[in-house]
């Protein structure tokens, strides 16, 4: 197997993302701390960035800090300052109000505002400059997700000599959609300005690469695209994946273990524990999956004595508005449902409103009977995979989304198509009652996915494409 230092030969790597791995938190009083940031892409993204001790630009998580560039174990982090007003329009508006609705499937209604795209284009100004007077001569920066798709073209124009590498975790969305937004054409021109632009799914690709010819006339040839100026950039699917090898080691520690057994007696030792794990998001199904779970037990097929369903909900974009109804819509369908099938010393729904560090997610993960992964649309979800790398007794359920990036490689699990509520009723009492035997034949089948296909696997053949690209470049330049 080859490393990640292998691939990238002599050559330096730059990581950019919206935000850094760590957020910084002020205490009221006044003290600093670092914070491990929330979401997918950290988990995936920080194991590499740890093994290469490479630089990684992007923002602390807060308003107007100015902070000099500091190195955490190996990763050197060099953070963007935003201020109030930017995180407003470029963050919370264009971002988490236009792109990331529109992306998914418009479950929310995306808002469209010419002011909100000034600021955006204004921020992803800043990266790239940040970029542009961080990276050496040659060097390869890959640029991550949504909130920067303008970042590739804007390096490029600055610095010729770099390969630009760009990857999507989120979906790309179908051109019927992707229609709507006002900034199409700037925004794919922005993707193209890549060597190399990476997908969570083949469908994302397909999308990519139809609106690039639509909006820019770009030739597809195979997987690439031809852009504006003769380059041959590849858009191709990667899916992403996870350390399988520290959430599974994670999973056998003994303390983890023994935490896992107080979890489920602090529970009132319920035959059944079901989880959901999501970020308080209006995209990850929560609630259609409480709906199904109030009517099972209306219609008595579980009950309070014997199932419970631990729902971690992590706070989340706040200050967005559809967030704010989620949150309100959650919290009074969870009271309501514990209000009415709750007894003394038997709640059904345990709701967190809360982020948990590793080690108490995988303690959780061992306590799970069934995990339910339900979103009406996500780019991969990597919680799926974390449960299925901490099962090394090769027991539990995944009960898994069609919807889901996770659904094109995990074929082992039980999917469903969230929005039929009888479908995902009849499919959860299927993972209640399944027998040892099937769990054990499922499970081993979806963690030979997942150890095969971890995360360094991923990077090695993202980082190869763009390497590969590269040495192109330099054939080019020299001939
Ligand atoms: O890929 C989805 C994503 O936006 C990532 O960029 C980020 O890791 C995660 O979700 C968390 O979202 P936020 O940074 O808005 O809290």
């Amino acid at each position: 197997n080859r490393t990640l230092s292998d691939v990238l030969g002599r050559r330096e790597l730059v990581m950019v993302s919206n935000r850094l791995p760590v957020d910084r938190v002020t205490a009221p009083d006044g003290s600093v701390s670092w914070r491990t940031s929330p979401g997918g892409l950290v988990t995936a993204v920080e194991p590499i960035v740890k093994e290469l001790g490479c630089l990684w630009v992007g923002w602390a998580g807060i308003a107007d800090a100015e902070i000099e560039p500091f190195s955490l174990e190996s990763m050197q982090l060099a953070p963007v300052t935003l201020s109030a007003d930017e995180i407003e329009e470029y963050y919370e508006g264009f971002s988490n109000g236009t792109l990331w609705p529109l992306y998914h499937d418009v479950i929310a209604q995306p808002e469209y505002h010419r002011e909100w795209w000034e600021t955006y284009r204004a921020v992803n100004r800043r990266f790239a400059e940040r970029v542009a007077e961080s990276a050496g001569e040659g060097a390869i920066v890959w640029v991550h997700d949504y909130q920067l798709q303008l970042v590739p073209e804007m390096i490029r124009e600055m610095r010729p000599d770099l390969t630009i590498a760009f990857f999507l975790h989120i979906p790309f969305p179908p051109g019927s959609l992707f229609a709507q937004l006002p900034w199409r054409k700037p925004i794919v021109r922005g993707m193209l300005g890549a060597d190399v632009v990476g997908f969570q799914r083949v469908q994302d690709a397909v999308n990519f690469r139809m609106a690039a010819e639509r909006y820019l006339g770009a030739p597809a040839l195979g997987n690439a695209l031809r852009a504006a100026d003769g380059r041959q950039v590849l858009a191709q699917e990667f899916p992403i994946s996870i350390d399988a090898a520290a959430f599974e080691e994670l999973g056998r520690l003994p303390r983890v273990r023994q935490r896992a057994r107080e979890i489920r007696d602090e529970l009132g030792d319920p035959e059944t524990v079901m989880l959901g794990v999501d970020r308080l998001d209006y995209t990850k199904g929560i609630r259609h999956r409480l709906k199904a779970f109030e009517e099972m037990l209306a219609d008595g097929d579980v009950s309070a004595r014997d199932a419970v369903l631990v729902q971690v909900a992590s706070p989340s974009r706040e200050r967005v508005g559809a967030y704010q109804q989620l949150r309100d819509d959650v919290e009074v369908t969870v009271g309501r449902i514990n209000g009415s099938y709750g007894a003394i010393g038997a709640t059904p729904v345990v709701y967190l409103h809360q982020g948990y560090g590793r080690e108490e997610m995988a303690a959780l993960y061992l306590a799970a009977d069934v995990l339910l992964v339900t979103p009406l649309r996500d780019g991969m979800n990597l919680v799926a995979k974390e449960y299925i790398a901490v099962r090394s007794d090769e027991r539990g359920v995944l009960v898994l989304s069609e919807f889901a990036g996770a659904a094109d490689e995990l074929r082992d699990a039980l999917l469903v198509n969230p929005h039929d509520i009888e479908g995902l009723k009849s499919t959860i009492l299927r993972a209640v009652h399944m027998p040892a035997a099937e769990q054990e034949r499922r499970m081993r089948a979806l963690r030979s996915v997942i150890t095969h296909y971890d995360v360094a696997r991923w990077a090695e053949q993202f980082l190869g494409a763009v390497g590969t690209a590269a040495e192109l470049r330099d054939a080019a330049t020299e001939g």
